[in-house]
């Protein structure tokens, strides 16, 4: 079972990331980390090729080989900071170039009615969604990260973390730390169930 893990935060020493990879390591499965601050990633630019041209996205960057790891990924961890009260750019921009394997004629239809939406390559499988915050702001992250890896994408959230951190190190807070170790559980028996 492979688990991709979005680590979203661009900062040295991420919170976030760090817990992206504590609950990697906690669900006993195989995974890579992605860490979106080492990969040029550009916006959508909204041309909706990807939609005519069997998922082929019309921008050439890194997502291209990201698009590959995505679509052989059985449970995904998505984690994002806390920017202004909501995600941050660089993670939303990625979930949003994602819209281009609902394209590639993989897995089930959004809606048989509405063929325009394409599929969805991950419906049914298990994803743990992660922000963290100093202070507030956070909950609007984890409903942009449900609507999107929710309803749009049609995963099935096993756990969700929203951490306020303030100017702490994840790795001195142990409650957050044990959150963290219990999600990946729950990702890992997902996966093996
Ligand atoms: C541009 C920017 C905007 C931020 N906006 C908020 C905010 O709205 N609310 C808040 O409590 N903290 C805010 N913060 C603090 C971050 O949410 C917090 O430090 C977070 O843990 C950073 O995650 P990281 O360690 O993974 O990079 C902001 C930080 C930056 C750099």
């Amino acid at each position: 079972m492979k688990i991709l893990g979005i680590c979203g935060s661009h900062r040295e020493e991420s919170n976030t990331n760090k817990l992206v990879k504590k609950v990697a390591e906690a669900s006993g499965c195989t995974y890579e980390l992605i860490y979106l601050g080492k990969l040029d990633i550009k916006p959508c630019s909204g041309c909706g090729a990807c939609m005519m041209n069997e998922g082929q996205c019309s921008i050439r960057d890194d997502m291209d080989q990201v698009y590959e790891k995505l679509l052989l990924a059985d449970g995904l961890i998505i984690g994002g900071p806390t920017y202004f009260f909501d995600l941050n750019g660089s993670t939303k921009d990625f979930i949003d170039r994602t819209m281009a394997i609902f394209y590639r004629g993989v897995g089930t239809p959004y809606n048989p009615d509405m063929p325009w939406l394409g599929d969805r390559p991950h419906a049914g499988k298990p994803a743990v969604l992660i922000t963290t915050v100093a202070g507030s702001g956070h909950m609007r992250s984890i409903e942009t990260l449900k609507y999107a890896m929710g309803d749009c994408t049609k995963m099935n959230i096993v756990a969700q973390l929203a951490e306020v951190v303030a100017m702490n190190d994840v790795d001195d807070m142990p409650e957050v730390l044990k959150r963290a170790d219990e999600a990946g559980k729950k990702l890992g028996a997902a996966l093996k169930a």
